[in-house]
């Protein structure tokens, strides 16, 4: 996808001005569903409860620097959906990708954006290789528009969602229908009494928080069951990554090491995700910096004044912008000195 885990240029320009928005909160409460052993299962999605309300007043109340990091980690999960929303949107228009993760780009597949479906539907394969074939029950978290959750079901696995993103789980409801009950909601505010044989972040875990998430983990996962993790982490270094996300993987480990989890399979397949940024470092360079460039020239020539204003006013925003997208630092090579990406699978003890 061009924009998944940073926006778009539009998107990243209009996400650094210091507008405060939220994406429109969800509330959905479920309780319903048979549990696996026939109990009547109870089952939350209380996520932003009356939000703004509850939020503000406590955001308030808070000092000012404080107030503010905490409005823009806000702001930052609420555009990190936009630019998923995008990058889904333009992948399955360009290039009819279903998918929202990272290509597997095996021996002979050149990175390039006609391939990304094809590499796409690798990393499914190597994923779902990863899963164990007995495992009844999997929950799904950020499902995406549903395509793992569809391979799943289509390997015979009972399968249930956890996503807090509106369009993309209406997406997701229409390919996987009434088979696969989605939770709208973050994970961190899910809650039910059902417990899993599976627990599965496929590149969803960098948007949690990590100490929640393992231990509403713990709770749904039956003992002997699975907590599965694709994803990538930041390695450790003392200079800044021009690829953003995935969380420390030092702290990661450190944090996971309190939970009673047993890691029985690690797998750094970064070399073989690493060549998706070669394709996006491609749609950049050939398509939105030449688009970029236009716009410049267009707007200088018809405004002038108002335009070297404009520039003049967003300069450190532009800037950033353009030293975001248009170095070429977000490339196969940074991604893999600055990040691992990795498949872990633990057992609940
Ligand atoms: C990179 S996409 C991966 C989607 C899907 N798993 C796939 O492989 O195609 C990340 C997903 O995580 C979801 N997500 C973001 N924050 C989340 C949270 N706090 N809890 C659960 N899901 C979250 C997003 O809405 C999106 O569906």
């Amino acid at each position: 996808m061009l924009a998944k885990h940073d926006p778009p240029v539009c998107i990243a320009l209009a996400a650094e001005l210091p507008i405060c928005h939220t994406l429109p909160a969800c509330i959905r409460i479920r309780s319903s569903a048979i549990g696996r052993h026939g109990a009547a299962n109870r089952t939350t999605c209380d996520a932003d409860v009356a939000p703004r309300a509850w939020n503000e007043k406590k955001v308030t109340a808070m000092p000012l620097l404080i107030r503010s990091k905490v409005r823009r980690h806000k702001n930052r999960g609420a555009w990190q959906q936009v630019g998923l929303v995008a990058g889904f949107l333009a992948g399955r228009h360009f290039v009819g990708a279903k998918d929202l993760h990272y290509g597997y780009w095996v021996d002979g597949l050149e990175p390039i954006i006609r391939n990304l479906p094809r590499a796409q539907e690798e990393y499914c394969r190597f994923l779902l290789a990863h899963i164990p074939a007995d495992a009844n029950s999997i929950l799904d978290v950020g499902c995406g528009a549903g395509g793992v959750a569809a391979s799943l079901l289509a390997r015979g696995h009972r399968v249930e969602c956890v996503s807090p993103s509106e369009f993309l789980n209406s997406q997701a409801k229409q390919l996987l229908g009434d088979r696969v009950r989605i939770n709208e909601c973050k994970y961190e505010d899910f809650h039910t009494s059902e417990v899993y044989d599976v627990v599965l972040f496929c590149e969803s875990f960098q948007y949690v928080k990590m100490e929640v998430a393992l231990a509403n983990a713990v709770s749904q996962l039956r003992s002997g069951g699975q907590l599965i993790i694709s994803d990538f982490f930041r390695l450790p270094g003392d200079k800044k990554s021009p690829i953003s996300g995935g969380h420390r993987l030092e702290e990661f480990q450190e944090i996971i090491a309190r939970f009673p989890f047993k890691l029985v399979e690690e797998k750094d397949i970064s070399t073989r995700t690493s060549p998706t940024f070669t394709v996006i470092e491609s749609a950049f360079s050939e398509v939105l910096q030449p688009i970029w460039n236009e716009i410049d020239v267009a707007g200088m020539a018809t405004f002038p004044r108002l335009y070297r204003f404009g520039n003049w006013l967003f300069r450190r925003r532009l800037e950033k912008v353009k030293q975001k997208y248009f170095t070429h630092e977000r490339s196969a090579e940074n991604f893999e000195r600055y990040k691992t990406y990795r498949l872990m699978r633990f057992v609940r003890a």
